[in-house]
């Protein structure tokens, strides 16, 4: 895989690349990893496979392949101890998915759009996450968290996983927190 560093610009999002329901991923104020990678299934207008910018955090444990049921969120802390994510055995095959069939993948909890919380909301039926309290974004799963009804434009911050023997290991961030003006730095919004 060929990795390129960009920079973005500012503190205040105003540098943010824009994403919309096609395009994926964004960068505001952080060094982020743009992975050479297409996503699979998701091109621009032109026919292009978007990519994916990636933020790396330290790598933590988060559980083991073996101990998850399929459809069950378990949760976990990442990248910060404030910061609530799931992870779940889809079912499905996704993307950015691990395990023999690829299917287990890890999601932020908190709404692209203002922050609402997701949590509870996961659809075991049809692999998304929401509809969202507030507005009613709902995100799915098998396509990197890309929205697919509500308010919301953005897709949601997929946490990228990387497996060792049984164990699960969260290693990164595509896209940027709720809240967060920087992925590396974690800095909040003033
Ligand atoms: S905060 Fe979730 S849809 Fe508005």
């Amino acid at each position: 895989m060929n990795a390129i560093t960009i920079q973005a610009h500012d503190d205040n999002g105003a540098g943010r690349q824009c994403v919309s329901r096609r395009a994926f991923l964004l960068s505001s104020g952080a060094i982020v990893s743009l992975a050479g990678l297409g996503i699979p299934g998701l091109v621009d207008a032109a026919g292009t496979p978007l990519q994916a910018l990636r933020a790396t955090y330290p790598r933590q444990r988060i559980g083991k392949l073996s101990a998850l049921a399929k459809g069950k969120p378990v949760h976990f802390k990442y990248p910060y101890p404030s910061v609530d994510n799931i992870l779940v055995k889809l079912g499905a095959p996704a993307g950015g998915g691990i395990g023999v069939e690829l299917d287990v993948v890890a999601f932020n909890l908190q709404c692209t759009h203002m922050g609402g919380p997701l949590h509870g909301s996961y659809k075991e039926a049809h692999q998304m996450l929401g509809p969202c309290p507030l507005h009613l974004t709902t995100f799915d799963l098998t396509r990197h968290g890309m929205v697919v009804a509500g308010h919301g434009t953005e897709s949601l911050p997929q946490i990228v996983l990387e497996v060792a023997g049984d164990d699960i290991h969260a290693v990164g961030v595509m896209g940027l927190i709720y809240g967060y003006a920087h992925n590396v730095t974690g800095s909040r919004r003033g």
